[in-house]
């Protein structure tokens, strides 16, 4: 057993942290407060060349592992929440099924764009009816011709706004109650298909989430991603990816809320001394530091499991279940240590308890992933 990061893996953590404090922390707040998209960072992130990091390099990507990935968003979303899930959305569930399941020629032509940043990644699954049960899917892709034509609805989609195609899981065919669901690939400029971006949110301000809409929409059956009948399944295997990275992001929000809450409690005095002083705030701070280290573990064990092939779907669940809960609870006590300051958005902490709420429900919810583990574990 080894705890340390390779050379390689220091050197992308480095480089990201570096590009962090530099690049995307500067003008943060505005964008939270502007809800701005942050394309321009999403360029030079490309010009890095992160933007296919875990990818094969006969694909333009960096061929690094899950390890490295989870550093990278977990520095992303130390400084901005939003770019860390625009960047793991990009890889995990944009990428990561056109890596997995595509042809080699759908990943020339698709994954190669993801590599670039030409294209952002997204990937539609959720849909109104069809949220923690993902598989109760409505959205129909029928057979004609050589083509497909599709009908329904998604909501809920991270980056559709900037993706130039993203897989969508659809029902292919009916046998009496059982739906065959398959996942196809959408080029989002085809007639019919309309990207509808949610105006106001809780958090993430500065990130894209959509609804999307399938009125006659045509794609060819080349476009089929995997097997027929298998997309729910792939999508479920692509959600374990996922689930990492957003364990990796609420170890990253949770460091910065601790990080600015130490420096605030060694620096604010009242009664006579610094908050830090108070035994009540330093085990506060100590339980921070506990969580935190503890969370961030398991983010690298399961993205270390998943770099063996070996099985990681308990793993996955247990890191985004352990890691979104610490975040919420931490970043709630850094606003409560920053007392009235931690209210007001110049301090930052509360940015990030709006933004640490996503992560409880997101890619599946809390309940959902105890559902998973209770499952693994053979309940
Ligand atoms: N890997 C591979 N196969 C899996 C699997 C996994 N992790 N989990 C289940 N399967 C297989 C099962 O073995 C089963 O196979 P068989 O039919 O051959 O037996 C099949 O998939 C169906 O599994 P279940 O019977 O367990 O399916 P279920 O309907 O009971 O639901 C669930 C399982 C775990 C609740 C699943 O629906 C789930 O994860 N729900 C949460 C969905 C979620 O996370 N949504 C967020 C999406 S994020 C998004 O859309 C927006 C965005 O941009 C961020």
């Amino acid at each position: 057993m080894n705890f340390h990061l390779t050379d390689e893996q220091k050197l992308i953590q480095k480089t990201i942290r570096e590009f962090a404090e530099e690049v995307v922390a500067k003008d943060v707040l505005e964008r939270d407060r502007t809800k701005l998209f942050p394309r321009e960072i999403f360029k030079q992130l490309s010009e890095l060349g992160l933007m296919g990091l875990p990818f094969p390099e006969e694909y333009g990507g960096s061929g690094a592992d899950t390890i490295s990935f989870a550093i990278v968003v977990e520095e992303l979303s130390k400084v901005c929440a939003s770019t860390g899930i625009t960047y793991s959305a990009h890889i995990s569930l944009g990428g990561a099924p056109l890596h997995l399941f595509g042809t080699k020629e759908q990943k020339e032509k698709y994954l190669t764009q993801i590599c670039s940043g030409e294209s952002l990644g997204a990937f539609g699954l959720t849909e109104p009816g069809a949220g923690s049960d993902a598989g109760g899917t409505k959205t129909t892709a029928i057979a004609k011709d050589g083509n497909f034509v599709i009908n329904g609805n998604k909501c809920f989609i991270t980056n559709a706004s900037y993706a130039k195609f993203l897989a969508i899981t659809a029902i292919t065919n009916r046998k009496e109650s059982n739906k065959e669901i398959s996942a196809i690939i959408v080029p989002t400029d085809t007639d019919g298909f309309q990207i509808t971006e949610y105006e106001e949110k809780m958090g993430l301000h500065a990130s894209n989430t959509t609804e999307l809409s399938f009125t006659n929409v045509i794609v060819p059956e080349e476009n089929l991603l995997g097997k027929r009948g298998e997309g729910f399944k792939q999508f479920l295997v692509t959600l374990d990816g996922g689930r990492i990275g957003i364990g990796a992001m609420a170890v990253g929000i949770a460091q910065a809320a601790f990080e600015k809450s130490l420096q605030y409690a060694k620096e604010r005095e009242q009664f006579g001394k610094a908050i830090a002083r108070n035994q009540a705030i330093q085990f506060k701070l100590a339980d921070m530091a506990m969580k935190i280290e503890l969370a961030r573990t398991m983010v690298y064990k399961a993205a270390w499991l998943k770099d063996q092939g070996r099985p990681f779907t308990k793993e996955a669940s247990i890191c985004k279940l352990f890691a979104s809960e610490m975040c919420m609870e931490i970043t709630s006590q850094a606003v409560q240590i920053h007392g009235g300051n931690g209210y007001m958005r110049e301090y930052h902490v509360e940015r990030y308890m709006r933004d640490a709420k996503l992560l409880e429900i997101g890619e599946g919810t809390s309940e959902i992933q105890r559902l998973v583990i209770a499952r693994q574990i053979g309940c």
